[in-house]
C-alpha cells in the first residue's frame, strides 16, 4: 500500500507531516542543538530533541537568551530537593526558533499523562510536534517505568498519548507521536500498534529492534511491513528506525518496505552529512563535518562538555590524539589543536561569554604561538637541507657521509633537539592523554560511548 492510497490523519495547523521526511533521532547528549543544526544543514527533513523527563521540565523558566537566539529552559540546581544557593541556573532544554523551530520534535520521557500534559504546556508554542519515548531500555527510564517500561504497560502508554491529543491538539495546534521498539512476538507488537493507533497520533516511529536487543545488533525488519499496514489503515505515518544509514538508503528502504519515513542515529551521530543524498554531494569528509559543527556550536554558546564530547565522536582518535585534542578545557583550546585559527576570535568570545577559565585562552594563544614557531623552524630546517643537498648531490645525511661530505653530514646530525611538546606524541605522551581522556570521562564529560541506546 504506497502513502497516497491511505487515509490520513488530520495533520493540526502547527504541526508537521512525518510522511516523506528523513529525520534525525532523538539521541541523549548526541541530539542537542548544535548537531541538530548539523543535521539540517546536510538535509535532514526534521529533528528529533534527545528525550527529557516530564520531571525536569516541570517548573523550569523560559527565557531567550539575546546573544544566540535560542530559547532556553533552566532551573536552579538542586541537591536531594534543596536548592544549592549562589549557583548559575543548569539549562534543561534549548532549541533555536528561527533555525530549527518548525522542524523540532520535542520528545519526552514520562510514565504520567497529567505529567506529561503539563510538561508539554512548556514547550509546546515553540515546537513542531511532541514524541512520547517508549522504547529506552536503560534502568534510569524503565525503573521509573518510562521508556520501554511502557511497551508492558499499555493502558499507562495510551493514557499518555490519549491525554496530550486531547490538550495539546487543541491549545497548541501540534502533533503527538510515539516510539517503540518491537516485541518478541509479532502478534504482540500487532496489538499494541492497533491500540496506539487509535489514540489520535499523527506518527508512529518503530525502532526495529526488541527491548533486550543491543544496538550493535542487527535490526530486525520482519515485523515491519505489519506495523506500517496497522498505521495506515488508521491513517498515522510509520517512520522506520534502526540501521539505516544515509538519506539513499533511507529513500530506497522506504520503497521497499512501503513506509513513509526514516530515522536515523548512530549514522547521523558519526557523521551528520549522511542526510546529503550522493546526488547532492554524499558524505562529506570528517574534517568539513567538524568544523561545521564547532561553527555551529559556538554560535548557540553550547555546554561546552558536551561539545567536546561530540567532537570526540566526530574527529577519528588518532587524530584527536595527535593534536592533543583531549587536553582542550575551553572553545579556544579546540580551535587550537584542530588548527582553526580562523575561528579563534570567535571562540575566544564564546569562551567569555560562558565564562570559560582565561588560564584555557592563554594556553591556547600559547599553543597556536608554538604550532606557527614549529612551522617556521621545520620550513627554515628545508630550505638548509636543500641548500646542503644542492652541495653534495643529496639531503640525505648518512648519505652525505658516505660520500665523504663529513661537514655537511655534521651539521645534519646536530640539527638542534626539538622539544618534547614539539615531536608529536610519545608513548608517554600519549598514554598521559589516555589517561587525562579517562579523567574527563569520570567527570562525565567525556564518556565511553558504549552506554546509551534507547
Ligand atoms: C547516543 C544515543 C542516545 C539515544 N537517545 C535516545 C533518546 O533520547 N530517545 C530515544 O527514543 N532513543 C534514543 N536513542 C536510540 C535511537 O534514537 C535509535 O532508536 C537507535 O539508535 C537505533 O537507530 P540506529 O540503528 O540508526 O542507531 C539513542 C541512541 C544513541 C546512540
Amino acid at each position: 500500500m504506497t502513502s497516497e492510497a491511505v487515509p490520513h490523519v488530520p495533520i493540526p495547523p502547527r504541526g508537521v507531516d512525518y510522511r516523506n521526511k528523513i529525520v534525525l533521532a532523538p539521541m541523549v547528549r548526541s541530539g542537542e542543538l548544535p548537531s541538530r543544526l548539523l543535521a539540517l544543514q546536510y538535509g535532514a527533513d526534521l529533528v528529533w530533541g534527545p528525550e527529557t523527563i516530564d520531571q525536569s521540565m516541570i517548573g523550569t523558566t523560559r527565557r531567550v537568551n539575546e546573544r544566540t537566539g535560542c530559547i532556553e529552559w533552566s532551573r536552579l540546581p538542586s541537591n536531594s530537593g534543596v536548592l544549592v544557593e549562589n549557583m548559575k541556573p543548569s539549562i534543561i532544554y534549548r532549541m533555536h526558533p528561527e533555525r530549527e523551530g518548525r522542524k523540532l520534535i520535542y520528545q519526552m520521557g514520562t510514565c504520567s499523562p497529567e505529567r506529561a500534559v503539563e510538561a508539554a504546556r512548556i514547550v509546546a508554542p515553540d515546537v513542531a510536534g511532541i514524541d512520547i519515548n517508549a522504547g529506552c531500555p536503560k534502568p534510569f527510564s524503565t525503573d521509573g517505568g518510562m521508556g520501554a517500561a511502557l511497551l508492558k504497560t499499555p493502558d499507562k502508554l495510551c493514557a499518555i498519548l490519549e491525554a496530550l491529543v486531547a490538550n495539546i491538539v487543541p491549545e497548541y495546534g501540534i502533533g503527538i507521536s510515539v516510539k517503540i521498539r518491537i516485541l518478541k512476538d509479532p502478534k504482540d507488537t500487532e496489538a499494541l500498534v492497533r491500540r496506539l493507533v487509535r489514540t489520535g497520533i499523527i506518527g508512529l516511529t518503530v525502532h526495529c529492534r526488541t527491548t533486550p536487543m543491543r544496538p550493535r545488533e542487527r535490526a530486525i525488519r520482519d515485523q515491519l511491513r505489519m506495523v506500517r499496514d496497522v498505521c495506515h489503515e488508521a491513517g498515522v505515518a510509520c517512520l522506520m528506525n534502526g540501521d539505516v544509514t544515509s538519506r539513499d538508503h533511507a529513500l530506497a528502504l522506504m520503497e521497499e518496505y512501503g513506509v513513509d519515513g526514516a530515522m536515523i542515529a548512530t549514522s547521523a551521530e558519526k557523521n551528520s552529512s549522511c542526510f546529503r543524498s550522493e546526488a547532492d554531494g554524499g558524505m562529506a569528509g570528517w574534517s568539513e563535518v567538524v568544523e561545521a559543527y564547532l561553527r555551529h556550536a559556538m554560535d548557540v554558546g553550547n555546554k561546552f562538555g558536551n561539545t567536546k564530547y561530540l567532537l570526540a565522536q566526530l574527529v577519528p582518535g588518532r587524530h584527536a590524539e595527535q593534536v592533543g585534542m583531549f587536553r582542550g578545557h575551553s572553545y579556544s583550546d579546540m580551535c587550537a589543536a584542530l588548527g582553526y585559527a580562523h575561528l579563534m576570535d570567535k571562540a575566544h568570545e564564546v569562551d567569555e561569554a560562558l565564562e570559560i577559565d582565561p588560564a584555557s585562552l592563554r594556553r591556547a594563544k600559547e599553543e597556536l604561538e608554538r604550532q606557527k614557531k614549529l612551522r617556521k623552524a621545520q620550513s627554515n630546517e628545508a630550505r638548509r637541507l636543500q641548500r646542503s643537498s644542492g652541495v653534495v648531490g643529496s639531503g640525505n645525511a648518512s648519505a652525505a657521509a658516505a660520500g665523504g661530505n663529513t661537514a655537511v653530514a655534521r651539521s645534519s646530525e646536530q640539527a638542534p633537539k626539538r622539544s618534547l611538546s614539539e615531536r608529536g606524541p610519545t608513548a608517554s605522551v600519549v598514554s598521559g592523554i589516555a589517561a587525562e581522556a579517562a579523567v574527563v570521562a569520570a567527570d562525565g564529560t567525556l564518556p565511553s560511548k558504549a552506554g546509551i541506546a534507547a
